[in-house]
């Protein structure tokens, strides 16, 4: 197709954006993108793509900004379950991490996903994927960690690679078995540990080969917090994951400071999500890696911590940054990383402009796929968002209500406001 008339096409073009680099949009006014079998033929003028490719099928954006389709790059959107009674709990003082403590939070959801069947998971999972779809999220990591036993581990793998399979989204899989000590093992935790390294994370790379055809293999990530995995236990794991060949990221610094952030840039990490507590030293090493900061804004808004992230710091050290949603049942139920984006420019004072790269380029980056996605390039899958307004800027600006039009996955039309029948399977 063409889709041709837009006021504004954001490229993103030019790879991840470190540092002082974050927020060069690329931006053509009165441009075209061009996209033949799910990939991007040109993008450039509106006049001059629409004489050069008239022969595909016109989509005439009508004025309105398109920008590549979001990337959110930390999500655990398979759970079942939900945890309202805990919100209100924290509302009436209690904190997250002693709701965890005492047997609740992570550990409630854990006993809903073990007791659901694969279809619930999947139907509930699909609904959510949807609703991302909807606000303009086209590709989404997606984390296990609501099983902490082997096959319920292994359930919600194969649930999301079935999900994986369905699309039109493109999802990258994450084994979270170290998200909390399961309460089996609650006075035992190292014996959990050595059981996930020693048996769990080779019985997983010999399931993978068999259920994941070519899929490279999932990312593994752990917890780094007080009352979940210390900073050894979070060593332990990532490095037997790492000598098994998986990739690895890390959940550190949400509330406390670990030392998580330095020791997973140390190993290689992909990315180090939440920072809330990283050091200047942490902030430094990561600006001295590849390893992606992940934001997870909505976390901190979630818990009404009013602690976010130090965007500013990790952007003057020169480090890769990137934003994500955090979809959990606990701390932040949102699906729409255009709520992510407004955060982000409140509290971490980023620009529209800079949260637009850091939800794009940037968090394609954190989950390994800045070559097929996240920027509007020749060759890259066309992905596209359209603006229901003619500014970029109005994303972040805005809030509360959904300000995409349509979603273009791979050269489809997969959500368009203003044709509800055009939506996938009209659902
Ligand atoms: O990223 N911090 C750990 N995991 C999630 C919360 C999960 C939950 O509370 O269910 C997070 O915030
Ligand atoms: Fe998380």
């Amino acid at each position: 197709m063409l889709i041709h008339s837009a006021s504004q096409v954001l490229t993103l073009a030019g790879g991840p954006q470190r540092g002082a680099m974050l927020g060069q949009l690329g931006l053509i006014e009165h441009g075209a993108i061009a996209i033949e079998d799910g990939r991007i033929l040109a993008v450039g003028p509106s006049d001059e793509l629409r004489a050069a490719y008239s022969h595909l099928p016109q989509l005439d954006a009508g004025g309105r900004a398109a920008l590549p389709g979001f990337v959110d790059p930390h999500t655990h959107v398979i759970w079942a379950g939900d945890r309202a009674g805990e919100f209100e709990a924290r509302l009436e003082g209690k904190t997250y991490l002693e709701i965890l403590a005492g047997g609740g939070g992570i550990l409630s959801t854990v006993r809903a996903t073990r007791a659901a069947s694969e279809a619930e998971l999947a139907g509930q999972t699909r609904a959510r994927l949807r609703r991302m779809l909807a606000h303009g999220t086209t590709t989404i990591e997606a984390k296990t960690g609501y099983g902490l036993d082997k096959a319920t581990e292994l359930k919600m793998l194969a649930v999301l690679l079935a999900l994986a399979e369905e699309g039109p989204w493109d999802l990258a899989l994450t084994y979270l078995a170290a998200h909390a000590i399961p309460p089996e093992y609650r006075e035992q935790p190292d014996d959990y540990v050595a059981q996930v390294c020693a048996e769990w994370l080779p019985e997983l790379k010999d399931w993978w080969a068999q259920q994941a055809g070519e899929r490279g293999l999932p990312y593994v990530d752990v917890f780094c917090e007080t009352g979940a995995f210390t900073l050894a236990q979070s060593e332990r794991i990532l490095a037997a994951a790492k000598a098994l060949g998986f990739p690895i990221k890390i959940h550190s610094d949400e509330f406390d400071n670990l030392g998580g952030t330095r020791m997973a840039a140390e190993l290689g990490a992909a990315s180090a999500d939440h920072l809330v507590a990283a050091s200047e030293a942490d902030i430094r090493a990561l600006a001295e890696s590849d390893t992606v900061a992940v934001a997870l804004p909505g976390t901190p808004f979630g818990l009404a911590t009013g602690q976010y992230a130090p965007a500013r710091q990790i952007l003057a050290a020169g480090g890769l940054l990137a934003l994500a949603s955090d979809l959990n049942p606990g701390t932040s139920w949102c699906e729409n990383m255009q709520m992510a984006l407004a955060l982000a420019c409140r509290y971490m004072q980023l620009t529209p402009g800079q949260a637009i790269a850091a939800a794009t380029i940037n968090a394609a980056a954190a989950i390994g796929m800045a070559n097929t996605v996240g920027s509007l390039e020749v060759g890259k899958q066309g992905d596209v968002v359209l603006l229901d307004c003619d500014d970029y800027r109005q994303l972040g600006y805005r809030y509360g209500t959904n300000l995409v039009h349509s979603v273009i996955k791979r050269g489809q039309v997969v959500f368009s406001a203003a044709d509800p029948e055009a939506n996938l399977n009209g659902n």
